[in-house]
């Protein structure tokens, strides 16, 4: 696990909202993101350590996920929030598309089907935790916070 240096809110710019988390870009490398806990809910630096090793792993065994970089702080005036760090995915969630919307939910479940044989499970199976990347045309899964692995000695897990 590795752990980054700190960051300021003026050194990024948000680009999504989720249930439980905000996802920021980085200003100086626009490649990398930070998933950053939403004021009043209770995701911890132990589960976004959670997903860090969930995401690794889902990443070794080749299925279509962000390359996952480390733990860092936003440093806020008053106090500082856990963040991870990410590649950034230049893609549609699939739960806001239009077009192709058909196709882009048959890979998302084929993505999580491939994953499912490979003795991963997650629960918070929503059409926002899929990016369809078009000029690839293939869906990444985000948000593994929920997931787990058989036989995976997890350390941050949500439910411990
Ligand atoms: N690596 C990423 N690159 C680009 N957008 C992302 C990335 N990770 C998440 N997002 C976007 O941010 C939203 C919220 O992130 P997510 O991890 O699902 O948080 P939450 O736990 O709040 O649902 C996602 O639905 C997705 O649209
Ligand atoms: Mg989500």
């Amino acid at each position: 696990m590795k752990n980054l240096s700190p960051f300021l809110i003026e050194d990024v710019k948000c680009i999504g909202y989720g249930t439980e988390a905000t996802i920021y870009q980085f200003r100086a490398d626009a490649g990398r993101v930070a998933k950053v806990p939403n004021p009043g809910y209770p995701l911890l630096e132990r589960h976004l350590q959670h997903e860090f090793e969930l995401g690794s792993l889902l990443s070794k065994e080749g299925i279509s996920v962000p390359r996952m970089y480390g733990l860092a702080s936003l440093l806020l005036p008053e106090h500082s929030r856990p963040a991870l760090v990410m590649e950034y995915v230049p893609g549609v969630k699939v739960d806001d598309m239009k077009e192709m919307r058909a196709h882009a939910i048959s890979l998302l479940i084929q993505e999580r089907e491939k994953a499912y044989a490979l003795g991963f499970f997650g629960t918070d199976l929503r059409r926002a935790n899929g990016i369809y990347v078009p000029e690839l045309d293939k869906v990444v899964l985000v948000d593994f916070i929920s997931w787990k692995k058989e036989g995976h000695q997890c350390l941050g897990c949500p439910n411990k």
